[in-house]
């Protein structure tokens, strides 16, 4: 297959969601449909008996959870399709974050009894960010949940997007039977009484005069009419639209009973983006088709082997073709690296990959050398624009249990902080000693723990502190000051010495914006 071909055909993208709105088993039925997996069940059962499988951090053992954004690959219809996973649950951590930062484009999940919720709120904002395609898919409509037109108009005022129905639904709970094909107005129904959908359901297409048949003429009546409002008030799918992430495509189903899985995969196959250009941090465009290969870290997981203390890195391919073996600069550090181990993630499965294509995911073996947000380039150092840090939720500091062990604390915390596992923050006047940590995950902390016990021998206690907001800082030296003198914020640095504020509430924020003249916060740091 010729190179732009390779190219042409790859996917590489992400499911935002708010935790139980289905991203476990979508994930699994889009594999089952791509027939990656011939029984759905088996991502969950791995998730519990992770502990006997897995040979991944202690910590991920003991709770069974994913620290860690895992990539799944494999294909349908001709595309090659690379799914980032974002974790979600206790462990939503900054590398949820990150991994927008190396996707395509992405499917927002909700369920469609709670509709917008907070998480896929921040998750769609770095979407936005990003300028993201998002297609939606409406979940659980097996069960009763809120109106059509209802959530529709929800998602459109919270998310400030305008949003496509791409198929409709044919009632909802147990009397769901299928969707509505905008499109060709056929409808499909899906049949089979295992309502778990273990395996593939089948789903014939049938004129929508049929319907009525199916369900009943009150509910067909319904339908009738939301059609006919949409078709006047909706937005109309387009692809250009969709391309440039003002306008999601919206899609109705049930991932537990395979109900518009198919359609969904489908679109995504057909129409989402393919692997595009990346910026330099000078600002030139680097093409995905240019021959020379690049490619960047956007996550890095640690002790993935606790005996050897290696590490993967996690390189996304933005240009030319990777070949295992082959050498690379790294942007940063102008240190030359031998590739020489790389692995890629076939439906669960680790194995070693000869070659990958931009839009792929390669996972490096990391003795210590990569960070997040590092180039790695052929022939020479490049350096791509960086990856942004987020505004971290949670706060801390650290009490070393011995005393003797500060410059091993000091030492482990810096690192640790570059290579993005916690964000230090600190007081002006008192150097770099006792730091607030800050993390986007709670569980953040608990990594920071293990690892600066495993790593560098330093055993310590976490105290919480009472912020729960940050926000980086720009504005006249008057405004700074406001906030340096004001009681209940904390004016402190970032590791690169950027002002950043600390506080208790969103309310503080607004009362600092309304009071400290031509203050500006930003949710992300500034690049
Ligand atoms: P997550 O990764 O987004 O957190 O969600 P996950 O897939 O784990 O699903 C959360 C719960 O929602 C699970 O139930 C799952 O079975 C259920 N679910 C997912 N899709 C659908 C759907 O289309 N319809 C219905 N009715 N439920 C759905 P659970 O009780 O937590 O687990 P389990 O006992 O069912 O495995």
């Amino acid at each position: 297959m010729k190179f732009e071909d390779e190219v042409g055909r790859r996917r590489t993208f992400a499911i935002i969601s708010h935790p139980d709105a289905g991203k476990t088993t979508l994930t699994e039925k889009l594999l089952l449909y791509a027939r990656a997996i011939h029984l759905a069940g088996s991502v969950k059962a791995k998730r519990a008996s992770r502990g006997t499988i897995s040979d991944w951090m202690k910590i991920e053992q003991e709770r069974g959870i994913s620290v860690t954004s895992s990539v799944l690959q494999f294909n349908y219809e001709g595309s090659a399709l690379n799914l980032l996973d974002t974790p979600g649950h206790a462990d939503f951590s900054e590398d949820t974050f990150r991994t927008l930062a190396a996707v395509d484009s992405a499917i927002m999940l909700m369920d469609h009894a709670k509709g917008v919720e907070p998480r896929t709120l921040k998750l769609f904002e770095v979407c936005r960010m990003r300028k993201l395609p998002v297609a939606t898919f409406m979940n659980k409509l097996d069960r009763y949940g809120l109106e059509p037109l209802e959530l529709i108009d929800q998602v459109r005022d919270t998310l400030n997007i305008d949003v496509a129905p791409v198929n409709w639904p044919l009632g909802m709970g147990d009397d769901f039977k299928g969707v509505v094909d905008l499109r060709t107005r056929e409808i499909i129904v899906y049949e089979g009484d295992d309502r778990r959908g273990s395996e593939m359901t089948t789903s014939r297409r049938v004129p929508f005069d049929e319907a009525e048949e199916l369900i009943g003429s009150k509910a067909f009546e319904r339908v009738s009419e939301e059609l006919e409002l949409i078709q006047h008030a909706g937005d109309v799918y387009d692809h250009d639209r969709f391309l440039a992430g003002e306008v999601s495509p919206l899609f109705w189903g049930s991932a537990m009973s395979n109900f518009g899985v198919e359609e969904l995969l489908q679109f995504i196959a057909r129409n989402a983006t393919a692997p595009g250009p990346r910026l330099t941090e000078d600002g030139e465009e680097i093409l995905p088709t240019e021959p020379r290969f690049t490619g960047f870290v956007f996550k890095i997981q640690a002790n993935m082997n606790p005996r050897h203390r290696d590490g993967i890195a996690f390189m996304r391919v933005v240009s030319g073709k990777f070949e295992r073996g082959m050498d690379a600069v790294i942007g940063r550090s102008g240190e030359v690296l031998r590739l020489s181990k790389p692995h890629t993630f076939m439906a669960q499965e680790r194995s070693l990959v000869d070659e990958a294509w931009p839009g792929d995911i390669v996972g490096l073996y990391n003795t210590g050398k990569l960070r997040v947000g590092d180039t790695l380039a052929f022939g020479g150092a490049m350096k791509f624009a960086g990856i942004p840090r987020f505004a971290p939720e949670h706060f801390g500091q650290l009490r070393l249990e011995d005393p003797m062990k500060r410059k091993a604390l000091d030492n482990g915390l810096e690192q640790l902080a570059q290579e993005g596992v916690i964000q230090l923050f600190f007081s002006p006047g008192q150097g770099r000693q006792s730091p607030f940590l800050g993390a986007v995950g709670i569980l953040q902390f608990e990594v920071l723990k293990e690892r600066l016990k495993n790593e560098y021998k330093v055993s310590v206690q976490f105290v919480k502190a009472s912020f729960s907001h940050a926000r980086w800082v720009s504005g006249p030296p008057e405004a700074l000051e406001w906030l340096r003198t004001t009681h209940g914020y904390a004016l402190v640095e970032d590791r690169n010495g950027l002002p950043v504020v600390l506080t208790d509430s969103g309310w503080n924020l607004n009362y600092a914006l309304d009071n400290a003249k031509d203050l500006v916060l930003h949710e992300v740091e500034p690049l």
